[in-house]
């Protein structure tokens, strides 16, 4: 595995498993154990999805070290709606996943006219040492600049939908600008749009004998973004760590860079129907 350094020296793993829509029919502690066994050092996950206690059985069972996991959970929008609310859903949080710290903690929306208030939380909870980094998801260029007028310690990632058909440019030059990490969540268009087999993204597969998921990855990761993709299949949780033996060329991460169409699989966070 490989890392990219947060601003506040913090290292976090560039691909990790996100867990968001692990199926009920499939055994989410048995994915979680799989993923770590075949190489992966961080889990994301969240309030909303439901599943932190999961993760947590699944970190315990797998017997790594708590230090060896970089675990990544998010504070939804009911709680952000009370001063107390992100404390207290910080609190279930770490109960659910049963450990006594997380290793990053973000907003998972910008919830209109709350969201300041919510990163309030977010330091207290920062510096009381509970969480070894703070952050925000879903956050546009407008939502971080609001945030900047009152932010004492700077957010140390963003977390938002970024895939070669939504590439948000202004959005990721703003955060790399700023020194905030980038992450892509729907790294691969959560295979619903057509991308994976598109004629660059195939063609390139071809070019650098990889599949075609792993030049997607890679060109995240190139563009020096981290990326936490979606499965519970054993060869495809393998595939898709099995990025660090190759890099694009640069006029190769341009004509995926050209792909972009603003297309979203995820919600847009300026819809109201997000809250
Ligand atoms: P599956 O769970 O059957 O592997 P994203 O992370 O962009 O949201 O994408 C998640 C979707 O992409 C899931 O439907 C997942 O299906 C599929 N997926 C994950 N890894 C790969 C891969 N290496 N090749 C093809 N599809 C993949």
């Amino acid at each position: 595995m490989e890392y990219f350094k947060l601003n506040n020296g913090v290292m976090i793993p560039k691909v990790g498993l996100g867990v968001s829509q692990i199926p009920s029919d499939v055994d989410g502690v048995a994915v979680v154990v799989n993923a770590i066994e075949a190489g992966y050092k961080a889990i994301d996950t969240a309030e909303f999805y439901g599943n932190e206690d999961m993760v947590g059985k699944g970190i315990k069972t797998s017997g790594v070290a708590r230090e060896g996991i970089f675990v990544t959970t998010k504070v939804h929008n009911q709680a952000q709606q009370t001063d107390d609310g992100p404390i207290k859903a910080f609190e279930a949080s770490l109960k659910k996943l049963d450990l006594d710290y997380i290793d990053l903690y973000l907003i998972h929306w910008p919830y209109p006219g709350r969201f300041v208030q919510t990163y309030k939380a977010l330091e207290s909870i920062y510096k009381r040492g509970l969480v070894k980094a703070i952050g925000i998801s879903n956050f546009k260029q407008h939502h971080i600049q609001e945030l900047e007028k009152h932010w004492e310690v700077k957010p140390a990632a963003n977390q938002y939908e970024h895939h070669p058909y939504l590439t948000q440019k202004d959005v990721r030059e703003y955060c790399q600008d700023e020194d905030i990490q980038v992450i892509a969540y729907s790294p691969l268009g959560r295979g619903s749009t057509d991308l994976l087999t598109s004629d660059i993204i195939t063609s390139l597969a071809n070019k650098y004998a990889k599949t075609p998921a792993q030049i997607i990855l890679r060109w995240n990761i190139d563009n020096g973004v981290a990326a936490i993709p979606k499965t519970t299949n054993i060869a495809r949780l393998r595939e898709n760590i099995n990025i660090f033996d190759f890099k694009l060329e640069k006029a190769d991460i341009e004509a995926i860079n050209s792909l972009n169409q603003g297309i979203r699989v995820i919600r847009d966070p300026d819809d109201p129907s997000s809250y």
